[in-house]
């Protein structure tokens, strides 16, 4: 049946980056160990995650949490067809990805002067400068780059920041050879009213086919957002099991958006994806349990209350 009034183009499959392993476990203040990790990488891939961020080669100094990343990609059961992936910022975290046999990497810069300096100590211009020799390198060991625009909304620091500004930093990274942009609303704060008008100015410049987007659900917009994304088209969507997370460098910036939600928004709107759902929500509960809290996901919390 045909629902009237439901936007048509909606794409028919959406592909979920989990990033929960790294987004997510990064800004947990206690240690979690690699053992625990592995074993939470290993579930989403049996719950059908294709593309899987289970680390990130940054300075130990700035996350401690990623410093064992070494360990859980050496530990991570690997399964055919599905690309376990990290982010690395500059040559160092570069080398020691190719070294732990990553599948894919991801450079991460911001639309905001501030929160670039504030995450990874340079203005923007100075980390496409860093870039390149990754980009370079990535290519000769035959590695997809991703790119991630952070601040693509507004900024903890900076506050609304311009879809133009978004715009232009997209198309560097994608002309740079990133295959694909990952725009983030890195503290929450957009609506369907501001994403789309992001969406509008960056897809002027770059290609629907190349972008994801990476919602935070500090406000509770994310799956609104979600459904703005994917009237744009766009098919990839970022999300975190259990809606762990949050920023290090964005305060007060809440969790990514669930995992669970978005599988159960596509379910609703007959979207295929590759989750099996069953396991994503018994794995949202192994690493929540571990923590020490509920998942931060409403449909995970109304089916553990189902009688
Ligand atoms: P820096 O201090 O300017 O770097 O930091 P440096 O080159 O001057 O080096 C300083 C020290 O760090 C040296 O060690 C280096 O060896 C070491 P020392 O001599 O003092 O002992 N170092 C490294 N160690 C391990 N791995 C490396 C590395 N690089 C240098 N790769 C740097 C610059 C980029 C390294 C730092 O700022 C950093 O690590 N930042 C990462 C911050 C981060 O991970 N933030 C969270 C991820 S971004 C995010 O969450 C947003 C996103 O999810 C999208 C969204 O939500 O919107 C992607
Ligand atoms: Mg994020």
């Amino acid at each position: 049946m045909t629902l009237s009034g439901l936007n048509q183009s909606l794409p028919e499959f959406v592909n979920i980056v989990e990033v929960g392993p790294r987004d997510g476990l990064q800004n947990e203040q206690e240690p979690i160990s690699a053992e625990d990790k592995i074993s939470l990488v290993n579930q989403l891939s049996d719950a059908g995650l294709k593309k899987i961020e289970a680390g990130s080669f940054v300075s130990p100094k700035w996350v401690p949490q990623m410093a064992t990343s070494t360990d859980v990609f050496a530990g991570i059961r690997r399964q055919t067809g599905v690309s376990y992936t990290c982010l690395t910022p500059n040559m160092k975290g570069f080398e020691a990805a190719l070294a732990a046999g990553v599948d894919e990497v991801a450079v991460f810069g911001a639309a905001s002067e501030q929160f670039s300096q504030k995450n990874i100590n340079c203005s923007i211009d100075e980390s496409i400068e860093r870039f390149i020799p990754l980009i370079e390198s990535a290519k000769k060991a035959n590695l997809p780059v991703r790119g991630y625009v952070s601040c693509v909304v507004g900024c903890p620091y900076q506050g609304d920041i311009e879809p133009e500004q978004v715009a232009a930093v997209a198309k560097r990274l994608l002309d740079l050879g990133c295959y694909e942009i990952s725009l983030g609303d890195t503290i929450g704060v957009g609506t369907p009213a501001s994403v789309a008008k992001m969406l509008q100015a960056v897809t002027a410049l770059v290609p629907r086919e190349k972008l994801a987007v990476h919602f935070h659900d500090t406000y509770g917009q994310a799956l609104a957002n979600i459904y703005s994304a994917l009237q744009f088209g766009i098919n990839t969507i970022d999300a975190a099991v259990a809606g762990l997370g949050g920023c290090p460098y964005a305060k007060g910036a809440s969790g990514n958006v669930a995992t669970e939600d978005v599988v159960y928004l596509l379910n609703g709107l007959d979207i295929k994806h590759d989750v099996n759902f069953d396991l994503l929500l018994e794995t949202g509960w192994f690493i929540s349990d571990k923590l020490g809290k509920d998942p931060v996901s409403k449909v995970s919390l109304a089916y553990r209350a189902k009688p």
